[in-house]
């Protein structure tokens, strides 16, 4: 197999030792409180799965799907739509947010906006992937796994147009082949 899926930006050994830093870091910070891992769907789920089970505390999870149109839709409406909605009461709770990346800051935004309404005692934003270049909105991410430069990554749930999101480390698209099976970069 050759090196159809270009090289990692970040191999399947960083993302879980830092995974494992970010789980450590929230077992310290939650200890004693009601938390709820809020999952945003469908690029999160990797993360998500291998976060809480980092964390060493009774937990409770939940999901939201939600859609983003891309920024070049001028078109009238919001941009992020939640397609499924929370199962949990997180009224009086610690939510924890936990998304795939932050990048022009808009979903974080207004999917922090919904779930303030709600009344949570406290809300925090956990990331993997951070690229502030490209921030248009202000909005605080609490803890982040990586913060890196304005190119379009795929892997680990990112996705390009739904796919690649099973590839278990993280790419720059462009570097990636258009090859339609899908094939591992090996050393
Ligand atoms: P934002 O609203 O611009 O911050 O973008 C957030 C959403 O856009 C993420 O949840 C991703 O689904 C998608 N996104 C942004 N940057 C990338 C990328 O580099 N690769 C894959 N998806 C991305
Ligand atoms: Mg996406």
């Amino acid at each position: 197999m050759e090196k159809a899926f270009g090289r990692p930006i970040l191999t399947q050994e960083e993302i879980q030792k830092r995974i494992k830093e970010l789980g450590n870091q929230i077992t310290m910070d939650y200890d004693g409180k009601d938390l709820v891992m809020i999952g945003v769907l469908k690029g999160a789920f990797p993360f998500y799965a291998d976060l809480v089970r980092s964390i060493r505390l009774l937990l409770r999870v939940d999901f939201l799907v939600v859609t983003n149109r891309p920024a070049e839709d001028k078109s009238k409406g919001e941009k992020v739509k939640v397609l499924s909605d929370l199962s949990e009461d997180i009224s009086g709770r610690d939510v924890v947010l936990v998304e795939d990346i932050a990048s022009t800051g808009m979903t974080v935004s207004h999917v922090k906006k919904k779930l303030l309404a709600r009344k949570p005692k406290s809300l925090k934003v956990c990331t993997l992937l951070d690229k502030p270049e490209r921030r248009k909105v202000r909005v605080s991410v609490d803890y982040v796994g990586f913060t890196i430069p304005n190119k379009y990554v795929v892997g680990y749930g990112l996705d390009f147009q739904n796919r690649y999101r099973n590839l278990p480390y993280i790419a720059v698209m462009d570097q990636v082949s258009e090859a339609d099976e899908l094939f591992y970069w090996q050393e």
